[in-house]
């Protein structure tokens, strides 16, 4: 890879920024040992294995393989490219970033992505302006009539895309950007027969989508009257992922709260916001994401879903509770009357029955348990003993026991059904999945580091046909080749790059040798910089590894022994399998050499 930045930039903005004080801003960590662990905020887990070393300046995650330095952390937890997470670690160190060279791949799709920025924010300008001036008076109108102070359309940005099939399109080619650029971010749409261009957006309210750092990354537009589509979106264009997106985060991330209410749409955030309750946000239409639910748990950890009351929005609600839950999040669900949304209902009661009904909103259990009787008619025996195995099932997900009789207690009062009957069917369940898990359990380890020996966790962690002897010598010998200069001065005339049997680790090696054969010192951030996406995870995973040998020297020779013994009998075993008896026969001997040595 081309670097944007020199590699001496890079290490220097490493360098400035601690990782543990870093992850320490993420992540609750727990000092073990030489080390660091915690709870690995990349996947669910309940039992920490996401470990940290501070002298090593890495983090990795026995769990899911997460792994690298500070600058893979703030790209993956900040939803950012390289160059953007160079940019804002070393903003935070207050380090002057030189102007970057602009060839490679990373940076020509950095700057792609700031011309798509610069161009969003030119239109969201244009829009505005088209807003607040004559032909905009309708619109404004429009807003007015929904209760929108002048106020908030001016902190929500919100504007009007003109009448006109090219208003914005002329525009922004007056301002300079190519037909391409703009087609590109979305703004308009090619007219295949007569290869001309017209505006997406035409005759209606304009909001823009406003991410947590301030970009403009895409809009939603609303039709003034009933015409259909209601709205239209921005399509996924290189700043704009549906999916990774929430409407009115960058203002809700500041607000004090421990809690956010997630709504549907556009105008329940803004009139929530309006009204002062800005912890608020839209999962814009669609039900709630992962990647949605991750963002959301960065910034609370109670959720309350007020989505609308129609057939969508519970199964928006069901599909949102569980997302949340998996992400780690306390959910809880308002349910709104029949046919309101959290818009309507704050314009006609008032914002303080909102906030009581927030209050009051249900907890996620008690929620689908009411879903659950109104689908079922409990005096039909049938369905009663289908909505009690209903029940059960959802009971069984509660851990807390306490909490599973009160619901239990509860249950049978309302329903008349026994408590004991309710139990009998928990416990059903409660013994199949528990059943489930310890299979899972097997399949994957999930301790941390210290609490776990090395080689047991190697063993764990490969694939059956690998051969795991030979795979993990390969390892712990670039461990010692990485961090003793000793060894690499002692072994190099025995094993050189070509030698390692997985790709990786010769890829490794030779980063290895050529930068000890120059004499450059080096620590594993730099040498991870040399590596890209998939092959991080793995070159830190070794990086991370402890050894602890009363001789790095001796155990580099073993590990050499080792490795050329295995690659030898994997030669055996090929050549037998291909019945290359010549081959066979030159092997043997060789194998035997290598047992006498
Ligand atoms: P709703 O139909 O509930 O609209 O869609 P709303 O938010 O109450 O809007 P108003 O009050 O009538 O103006 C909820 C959300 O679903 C997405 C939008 O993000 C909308 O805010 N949506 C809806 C679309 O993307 N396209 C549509 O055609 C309709
Ligand atoms: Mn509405």
């Amino acid at each position: 890879m081309a670097l944007f930045y020199t590699e001496e930039v890079i290490q220097e903005v490493v360098a400035a920024n601690d990782i543990v004080d870093i992850v320490s801003g993420y992540v609750k960590l727990k000092r073990v040992g030489r080390g660091f662990v915690g709870i690995c905020p990349f996947h669910n887990e309940k039992t920490p294995s996401f470990s940290v070393s501070q002298d090593k300046q890495l983090y990795h995650c026995f769990g899911c393989g997460a792994g690298g330095t500070v600058i893979q952390f703030i790209m993956s937890i900040e939803g950012l490219d390289f160059i953007e997470a160079v940019k804002f670690l070393a903003e935070r160190a207050g380090i002057h970033l030189p102007e970057g060279n602009s060839d490679g791949d990373e940076a020509r799709r950095f700057e792609k992505k700031q011309l798509a920025l610069n161009i969003n924010k030119e239109a969201a300008h244009f829009f505005h302006k088209c807003l607040m001036s004559d032909e905009g008076r309708y619109a404004r109108e429009y807003l007015e009539n929904r209760g929108i102070k002048p106020k908030t359309i001016i902190s929500f940005g919100l504007g009007f895309s003109p009448n006109s099939w090219d208003a914005l399109f002329k525009h922004l080619i007056n301002c300079g950007y190519t037909v391409q650029d703009i087609l590109d971010v979305g703004l308009i749409v090619e007219n295949k027969n007569k290869n001309t261009y017209y505006d997406r957006f035409r005759n209606r309210i304009m909001f823009p989508i406003i991410d947590v750092r301030g970009n403009v990354v895409g809009f939603g537009g609303r039709v003034m009257g009933d015409s259909k589509p209601k709205y239209l979106n921005s399509p996924e264009t290189i700043v704009f992922n549906k999916s990774r997106n929430l409407y009115g985060l960058n203002f809700a991330k500041n607000s004090k709260k421990n809690q956010l209410i997630v709504v549907e749409g556009y105008m329940d955030v803004i009139s929530l916001h309006q009204n002062g309750i800005i912890n608020t946000v839209a999962s814009l239409g669609t039900a709630l994401t992962p990647e949605q639910a991750k963002m959301i748990a960065r910034f609370c950890s109670e959720v309350v879903i007020a989505y609308d009351s129609d057939e969508a929005g519970q199964a928006a609600t069901i599909k949102g509770i569980e997302v949340l839950s998996e992400a780690g999040c306390k959910v809880k669900v308002l349910v709104l009357d029949e046919g309101k949304d959290p818009d309507e209902f704050i314009r006609s009661r008032g914002v303080e029955r909102f906030e009581k009904a927030v209050k009051n909103s249900k907890s996620h259990i008690e929620y689908k348990i009411d879903l659950l009787k109104t689908k079922y008619d409990i005096n039909d025996i049938e369905q009663k003993i289908a909505f009690v195995n209903a029940i059960a099932k959802i009971f069984a997900a509660v851990d807390n026991a306490v909490e599973r009789d009160a619901y239990v207690k509860r249950i049978s009062e309302k329903t008349g059904i026994s408590s004991q009957a309710i139990f009998t069917e928990i416990e059903k369940i409660a013994s199949k999945n528990s059943y489930k898990n310890k299979k899972n359990l097997k399949l994957k380890p999930v301790r941390p580091a210290e609490s776990i020996p090395q080689k047991e966790y190697l063993i764990k962690t490969q694939k059956p046909e690998s051969n795991v002897k030979l795979l993990n010598a390969e390892k712990m010998l670039l461990n010692l080749l990485c961090y003793d200069k000793s060894v690499f001065n002692a072994v190099k005339g025995m094993i050189g790059p070509k030698d390692f049997t997985y790709k990786v680790h010769a890829k490794m090696a030779e980063v290895i040798y050529d930068l000890r054969e120059k004499g450059i010192n080096f620590d594993a951030a730099r040498l991870i910089s040399m590596f890209e996406d998939e092959e991080v995870k793995q070159v830190t995973s070794i990086l991370h590894m402890e050894t602890f040998f009363d001789d790095n020297n001796d155990a580099a020779m073993e590990l050499i022994d080792t490795i050329k013994k295995e690659k030898t009998m994997k030669g055996i075993l090929s050549s037998l399998k291909e019945g290359n008896v010549e081959k066979l026969q030159a092997l043997l001997i060789e194998y035997k050499g290598l047992q006498n040595d």
